[in-house]
């Protein structure tokens, strides 16, 4: 199906296959553990699951650094079992992608090893020389305070090679039109298997010019439209959802002026500012925001997210903004990382405030785009601050109160099961939470069902609406003669905000309300108001009951 854009109305849910299920007991999670759970997947509603890197990698960074391409890890299964895994979403309707991480290889990697000690070997220029240091080797360093240079010497090679990331991820040379066509391969292979894309990782890094006399990388941005080419020629509906960190000026060059290049990219402009809301209840910059990353071509869709598996990164606010979002979200040393980041996950954030969760995934759910979970979200999963870096948020899915959150029948697997204290898998797990009808699981997966009844915002156009007040978004989508309105109050007090519905009549439309039975009538002159809990939300159809009727038959 060449015009199947299924992932403009996706609901993602983002996993690693080691920290989701244990099936044979040996303290990772597996293919075989993770089959188990599909069914819980998808009654959750989720329609596409990501998943971390799953191929063969010594683990110096949970897998970002691959040593061979063409097979699955063998501590999380075979490559049959993998065969099997996206079969079994296949039968439920889960769409499967996979981290595609080729900006650099592990060191480990057999073409890292024979670029490294034969120069006449192929593969010498598959990867990134210099004789002599680089005078500006500690510049553009991706891991300020842990990584030190982006360029190190082999004693093998006697030369100093790139490496964007730790000095265990040699950069690969992509300007490189072998490496290019193996690229390609790469994804043909998995493709094969039966995913439906890839998530991308370090996008701007893979097309950047890189070497030694590099001083400004350039963005080579015709190389996305080679892998999009490629991707659909083998399989029409196949995407890339890219990883890419970059200023609003520059979203159609990768995009694509007609989307012919990437068709998802991460919204990181949306999320910075999102947090930056959240932090302190003013609307503005989240609005501007929005409006920044607006244009986009009719098939390409934004990833939204609020936390990832890395650290929140909020590098491109202002130092007021991003002094403001520690402070309340991050203030101790401890939970910062990288000079621009807080490494928590989004439940200890908002200090397990249920009325604030909501809010902020409520608005997820709602903001344009195609919404990404990362797994353990929907019960509100915390951190273990006691684990370096970013593996603090990386710790096993807690399915029950059995010993190690069910995740494992092994007594000491590597990575430990979160317990104890308000976030341990005695209180925080799925098997409690799924008896619970008030329970955020449940919440969620409702707000999950009612999100995809709701394709306006994933297909419309939005305008953010005119209100009494700065400490509440007001948004409206259209779609085929259909409007939906979300309204969020970021204030922790009540408040009665008035607007405008958005509809083209002038003594305005009625609000219905979809979560609950609270309908809103426009006043005499035409503006709504709407009394708001603190932090609270309203999803509304506008229009009518009647019309409310009319679109479930669509
Ligand atoms: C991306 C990944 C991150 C990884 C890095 C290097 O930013 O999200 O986890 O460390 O790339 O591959
Ligand atoms: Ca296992």
């Amino acid at each position: 199906m060449l015009n199947d854009l299924w992932y403009k109305n996706a609901i993602i849910y983002c996993l690693s296959v080691g920290t989701f299920m244990d099936a044979n007991g040996d303290g990772i999670g597996d293919f075989a553990g993770l089959m188990r759970r599909l069914d819980y997947l998808q009654g959750l509603g989720i329609t596409a699951i990501w998943l971390m890197p799953i191929q063969p990698s010594p683990g110096r960074d949970n897998g970002y650094d691959v040593s061979d391409y063409y097979n699955v890890d063998p501590k999380y299964g075979t490559l049959g079992d993998f065969a099997e895994f996206t079969h079994a979403c296949a039968e439920r309707g889960l769409r499967v992608i996979i981290d595609l991480v080729v900006n650099h290889t592990s060191d480990q990697h057999p073409w890292f090893k024979e670029a490294r000690s034969d120069p006449d070997s192929k593969y010498r220029d598959w990867y990134v020389w210099a004789d002599k240091k680089p005078p500006d080797a500690t510049h553009g360093v991706a891991f300020p305070g842990v990584q030190k240079s982006t360029w190190s010497f082999d004693k093998r090679a006697r030369r100093w090679y790139f490496h964007r990331f730790y000095d265990f991820q040699p950069d690969l040379n992509t300007s490189n039109p072998h490496v290019q066509a193996e690229l390609l391969k790469i994804m043909g292979f998995w493709i094969q298997l039966g995913v439906s894309g890839f998530r991308m990782d370090a996008v701007p890094f893979v097309i950047a010019t890189k070497g030694p006399k590099v001083r400004e990388p350039v963005e080579q941005y015709e190389m996305l439209r080679s892998f999009r080419e490629f991707l659909q020629w083998r399989e029409g509906d196949a995407i890339i959802l890219a990883e890419a960190n970059v200023l609003p000026d520059t979203d159609l060059e990768y995009f694509g002026e007609e989307g012919e290049r990437l068709p998802m990219m991460f919204n990181f402009q949306l999320n910075q500012n999102t947090f930056y809301t959240l932090a302190t209840g003013d609307t503005k910059p989240l609005k501007h925001a929005l409006l920044a990353t607006k244009p986009r071509p009719p098939s390409a869709q934004w990833g939204v997210f609020l936390r990832n598996h890395d650290e929140l990164d909020l590098g491109r606010l202002t130092p007021e903004q991003r002094a403001a979002v520690f402070a309340a979200f991050g203030p101790e040393p401890g939970m910062q990382l990288y000079q621009r980041g807080i490494r928590r996950r989004l439940a200890p954030m908002l200090a397990g405030d249920r009325r604030h969760l909501e809010l902020a995934y409520s608005l997820m759910l709602s903001l344009p785009g195609t919404p990404v979970f990362r797994y353990g979200d929907e019960i509100g999963m915390g951190d273990d601050l006691r684990r370096p870096e970013r593996a603090c948020a990386r710790t096993p899915m807690q399915w029950s109160t059995e010993p190690q959150g069910g995740f494992t029948k092994h007594t000491r697997p590597p990575v430990s099961v979160i317990s104890g204290g308000p976030y341990g898998f005695e209180r925080v797990n799925v098997a409690t939470q799924r008896r619970d009808p008030n329970s955020l699981l449940n919440w969620m997966e409702r707000m999950i069902r009612m999100r995809k009844e709701v394709p306006e915002i994933s297909w419309g156009d939005f305008e953010v609406l005119r209100t009494s007040r700065s400490d509440v978004l007001a948004l409206c989508y259209h779609w085929r003669n259909n409007s939906v309105l979300f309204l969020h109050n970021f204030a922790a007090k009540a408040c009665t905000v008035k607007f405008r519905s958005g509809c083209n009549e002038p003594v305005g439309c009625p609000l219905i309300n979809l979560l609950s039975d609270d309908h809103s009538q426009p006043g005499d002159d035409g503006r709504h108001a709407v009394v708001l809990e603190p932090y609270g939300y309203r999803w509304y159809r506008v229009g009518g009951l009647d019309y409310l009727l009319t679109r479930s038959e669509i």
